[in-house]
């Protein structure tokens, strides 16, 4: 089964074509650059440059993969969640190439996709615990099979990816700021002592946003002194308070549904401080983490989610395919 998938929820425009679950070409553009002067993606000025992008993205990763239009025989493109606008871009285009070459489409959720990065280099092992962290999102969710999505927590405010960006700001960091934050902390040490947002012990809700107002206070009552914030240090005590958090709620969740694997999804999983406390901290579970460059927004991650959803439950999406902004993860 070839497929072709198409990623445009936010500020990447990305096409791959698989082979099943084989990548054969996974190209994404980013708009990174552009937004970045904004200090954050810039809704319509994304869908524009999906627009300008998409045709010749698709053309790059059908000559990437050595095939032509003809060779496809599915069309998977991201329906939700995710910018709308941006969303459409991705959602049009692959009608049209569905409907040109006569061929199925076939919708995906985001952040099923997110989680179906592990598929690239790992097998999935059920039941499993899924902490998704991403700029939109922040929740944990129970996997019991291929397609079976329960989520048991979720943030209450802001989502983990969202508040690395604003630290990142109130720096005066570029965006995003998760990549910076992260690669600064590296040189500092854990100084300031920020809250660690457990909530309640027993539920896997999460909350980010007193952590980042303690960041933002810190960095005002500095200013006003006329106070240096060590920047490193920063960087690193907000580093260390969040995925405290993050990695023993991840840990509880694996111990309460007995579950065999701990999988980490979004472009929060390619945080290097995550992945490391992960790993010291567990003992019992096999953990997965995909590969840095299938962490942020990428089509080959919907190509894998594609797949196993077409095992499942086919495709009965069609020309009435359509964008929604919410996240709706479930079986379709
Ligand atoms: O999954 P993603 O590419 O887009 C969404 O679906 O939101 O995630 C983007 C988010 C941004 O907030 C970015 O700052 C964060 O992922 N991010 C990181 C790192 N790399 C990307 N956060 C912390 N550490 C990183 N190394
Ligand atoms: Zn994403």
């Amino acid at each position: 089964m070839k497929i072709l998938a198409f990623e445009t929820s936010c500020d990447e425009t990305s096409v791959a074509v698989l082979e099943g679950k084989k990548i054969l070409s996974n190209i994404v553009v980013s708009q990174m650059d552009i937004h970045a002067e904004f200090g954050g993606v810039v809704p319509e000025v994304a869908s524009r440059h999906h627009v300008t992008s998409i045709t010749k993205v698709i053309e790059k990763a059908l000559e990437d993969a050595h095939l032509t239009q003809k060779d496809i025989e599915l069309v998977a493109v991201t329906k939700a969640p995710g910018l709308i606008g941006a969303l459409l871009v991705g959602i049009n285009a692959a009608k049209a190439f569905a409907f040109a070459n006569n061929i199925p489409i076939l919708g995906v959720n985001h952040i099923k996709g997110h989680i179906y990065a592990n598929e690239i280099e790992d097998e999935m092992k059920f039941p499993l615990i899924a902490l998704v962290v991403s700029g939109g999102h922040t929740e944990l969710i129970l996997m019991k099979g291929h397609n079976q999505f329960e989520q048991i927590g979720a943030t209450q405010d802001d989502a983990v990816g969202e508040a690395y960006d604003k630290v990142a700001r109130v720096l005066g960091l570029s965006y995003p700021g998760g990549p910076v934050v992260d690669k600064l902390s590296k040189d500092g040490e854990d100084t300031y002592s920020l809250p660690r947002p457990y909530l309640d012990k027993k539920e896997f809700n999460f909350s980010f946003s007193g952590v980042k107002s303690a960041v933002i206070n810190t960095i005002h009552n500095a200013k006003q002194r006329d106070e240096e914030i060590r920047v490193n240090d920063m960087c690193r005590s907000f580093q260390e308070a969040v995925t405290d958090v993050l990695v023993d709620k991840a840990l509880w969740a694996a111990e309460k549904y007995n579950a065999k694997q701990i999988i980490v999804a979004g472009g929060v999983a390619a945080n290097r401080g995550l992945r490391a406390k992960l790993e010291k901290r567990n003992v019992k579970f096999d953990i997965a983490i995909p590969h840095i460059q299938f962490c942020t927004d990428n089509a080959a991650m919907i190509g894998v989610a594609a797949y196993y959803q077409y095992l499942d439950v086919g495709t009965s999406d069609g020309m009435e395919l359509n964008g929604k902004p919410y996240n709706e993860l479930g079986r379709y």
